[in-house]
């Protein structure tokens, strides 16, 4: 029997090699990613969710918070998960404080609006103040602080921004102009001498 050449069978030994092994990457990949892949905005639409629930910007992109980098961490699934006893600002009480804290960024620093609508001059109750706050209002861009305040601070939330809403709360004032300065120093030596004005 007339034998083939050596190199002949040392090639398609070698194409054999190759094609196994690019099939098994292509199998491995195929299986490991058999979850869809979304791209990025779209996880909002899959997710119910604000793009501000999962990043620090209320546009979308850029750096994630919180519950952006837990949800991440969870492998991404259909919903975020919430992040129980985690308070925004424990130990304010404050309602217009809070309101500068949660959400000023977005509806303006004297509720006059900005990234969302003004909520001066609007005819909205407490109690929708309250339920808008913590249920927030799927895919408009609002979040939902289910959580993330006390009772006692949704109530001084609610309130503040229901009296910016019917005017009964004076729209903020630009600036808080401070009392001057009470104690007047002058460098003595090394030592910094200070004393009532
Ligand atoms: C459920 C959480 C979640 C929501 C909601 C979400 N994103 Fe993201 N987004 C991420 C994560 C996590 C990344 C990082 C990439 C990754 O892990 O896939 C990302 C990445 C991005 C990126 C790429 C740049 C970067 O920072 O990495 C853009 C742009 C982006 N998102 C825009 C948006 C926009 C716009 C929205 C709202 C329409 C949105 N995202 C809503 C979680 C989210
Ligand atoms: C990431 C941005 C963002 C933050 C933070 C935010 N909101 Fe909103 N909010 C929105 C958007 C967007 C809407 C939908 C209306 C619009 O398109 O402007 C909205 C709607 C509302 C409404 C309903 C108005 C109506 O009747 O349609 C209320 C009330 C409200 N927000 C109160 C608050 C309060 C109180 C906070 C702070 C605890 C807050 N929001 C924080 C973006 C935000």
């Amino acid at each position: 029997m007339k034998r083939l050449p050596i190199g002949l069978i040392r090639f398609v030994q070698y194409a054999v090699a190759v094609l196994l092994a690019v099939a098994l990457f292509a199998a491995v990949t195929l299986l490991a990613d058999a979850r869809p892949a979304y791209a990025l905005p779209e996880y909002a639409e899959r997710t119910g969710e604000a793009c501000a629930t999962c990043h620090v910007s209320p546009g979308g992109g850029g750096p994630r918070t919180l519950r952006g980098l837990l949800w991440a961490a969870r492998g991404r699934p259909d919903s975020v998960p919430p992040l129980p006893g985690v308070l925004m600002a424990p130990g304010v009480g404050d309602g217009s404080e809070l309101y500068d804290i949660a959400c000023a960024a977005c509806h303006g620093s004297k509720g006059d609006g900005l990234f969302a609508i003004g909520l001066t001059g609007m005819r909205i109750s407490k109690p929708a103040i309250r339920s808008f706050v913590v249920q927030g209002i799927p895919l408009s861009g609002m979040p939902a602080f289910k959580g993330q305040f006390t009772n006692a601070q949704l109530d001084a939330l609610a309130t503040f921004v229901a009296g910016l809403a019917d005017g009964s709360i004076p729209p903020l004032p630009d600036s808080y102009p401070l009392p001057p300065a009470q104690f007047k120093c002058s460098p003595v030596s090394a030592t910094v001498k200070c004393g009532v004005k």
